[in-house]
């Protein structure tokens, strides 16, 4: 069956009438709830926990749709945090992780049938990437990718912009989601325990603006490792020549150019951002899409920057350590190479970005049906609401002055409504929505809408 059929077998089961939660609640749910309060901080898995009257348990996901565990049903548009690009429990990714479990699920970090063929693929699809390393997670391969950048250079800043996410270590959680406006480019950490010697090494810049990035990098220039950018900042559009002038300022005083393409990798095309906007890193990260849903991420590009961590190197000055107990997973590489074996179909990404902009228009419409003074952004198969907005944002600090409050109060409505979105968060689609998901989804937002 296809991702497709999947999503409409979903749809098609006998379920509550309507898409929601409408205050269905089994004991088991409850229980569920009752057991994560017990044993989980704040009842989570991790940062985000969803609202009291609006909170659920995973029970399966299918396509783009999934089920809690009192059998309510939801559109997703968190999609595994953008991870889900084919849709949930895709039938090609399914087949290829039992038979790779056959085969055996953990290997060590040691060259396996599947990671290798891998390497050969990124290699193939991402411009910058002559070698690459494997990682678990997105954060990992932000953490290398700016190691390597401090071994390659010998110099330790790096210059990061305010509001990008860059996962969870302490050189990334730095003005991710700051609540003050510092001046740049001083940070502001994002979370306690984060030691003044690793926030030091950070310099803040604002996205979208080449004068201030010009000005911190040639004031640093003896201490600049690298540039790291998402070149999709969350829901930010890079203004046009904005990628290539950090490309130009990173070549004029000497640091690398890092890409986070742990999001708009295969998201926004094979190549990722650097071959939709035509702008070579010298280093480029991955995670969410590439793993289809398993746990896999990289970090890849320039063979004379990616040789520091080869081991024949171990105990020479300039050795760089990347190791990890799960690098090069075979299960992971098994997902993940089904997963790009699916998105080189032909049109793929035609059909993700058309998928894309019907949901926008469709939302645009409604919301001007309703009067409510709020705007879809977004960009391809990444999209976000933000009330009080009069168009595309340029910068954080655009983002930061939308009403959020009313933006998360309404996406928990839009929870109760069964439409899933992670409150106050970009969002994004699959290759999995129909018509019938979009259909459905609209109908919930008007719901949403109805109640503001
Ligand atoms: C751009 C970017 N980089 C890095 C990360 C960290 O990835 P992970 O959560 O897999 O550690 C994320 C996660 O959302 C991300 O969006």
């Amino acid at each position: 069956m296809t991702a497709q059929g999947d999503s409409a077998a979903l749809a098609a089961r006998p379920a509550p009438a309507t898409l929601g939660r409408h205050g269905r609640l089994s004991t088991l749910e409850q229980s569920e709830f009752d057991i994560a309060k017990a044993y989980l901080p704040g009842g989570a898995l991790g940062g985000n926990a969803l609202a009291e009257d609006a909170k659920f348990v995973f029970a399966e996901a299918k396509g783009a749709r999934f089920k809690d565990t009192s059998g309510n049903q939801y559109v997703d548009y968190c999609l595994g945090s953008g991870a889900m690009v084919l849709g949930h429990a895709h039938p090609a990714v399914q087949q290829a992780v039992i038979d790779q479990v056959a085969k055996g699920t953990h290997y060590f970090a040691y060259l396996n049938e599947p990671a290798v063929k891998l390497a050969a693929q990124v290699a193939r699809h991402v411009p910058c990437v002559e070698k690459l390393r494997f990682t678990v997670s997105g954060s990992e391969a932000t953490f290398h990718a700016m190691r390597l950048a401090r071994g390659f250079t010998g110099r330790e800043k790096i210059m990061k912009f305010e509001g990008a996410y860059h996962g969870h270590h302490d050189y990334a959680q730095v003005s991710t989601a700051p609540k003050r406006e510092s001046n740049f480019p001083e940070g502001v950490p994002d979370t306690g325990g984060i030691p003044k010697g690793a926030r030091d090494t950070l310099l803040i810049a604002r996205y979208n603006d080449l004068d201030c990035a010009r000005q911190i990098a040639e004031a640093n220039r003896d201490d600049l490792a690298a540039i790291i950018v998402e070149p999709i900042q969350r829901i930010i559009s890079p203004q046009p020549g904005f990628l290539a002038g950090l490309r130009k300022i990173a070549d004029d005083v000497g640091c690398l150019l890092i890409f986070d393409e742990v999001v708009t990798g295969w998201r926004l095309a094979l190549g990722g951002a650097q071959e939709h906007f035509g702008v070579m890193p010298d280093l480029s990260t991955f995670g969410k899409v590439l793993g289809g849903g398993l746990p896999v991420g990289g970090v890849g590009g320039r063979a004379d920057v990616m040789d520091q961590c080869d081991p024949g190197k171990k105990g020479q000055e300039g050795f760089v350590y990347q190791n990890g107990t799960l690098n090069g997973n075979p299960l992971g590489m098994a997902a993940a190479l089904a997963t790009l074996a699916e998105l080189e179909k032909p049109g793929t990404y035609e059909r993700l970005f058309a998928i894309g902009e019907t949901l926008r228009q469709g939302l645009r419409k409604l919301l001007a049906r309703h009067g409510i003074d709020a705007a879809i952004v977004g960009y391809g198969p990444m999209w976000h609401l933000l009330f009080g907005a009069k168009g595309e944002p340029r910068d954080y600090r655009d983002i930061q002055a939308t009403d959020g409050k009313k933006l998360v109060a309404f996406d928990t409505e839009l929870i109760r409504q069964g439409f899933f979105v992670l409150p106050g968060n970009r969002r994004f689609v699959s290759l999995a929505h129909t018509d019938q998901d979009l259909e459905a989804s609209f109908a919930a937002f008007d719901a949403a809408c109805r109640k503001l």
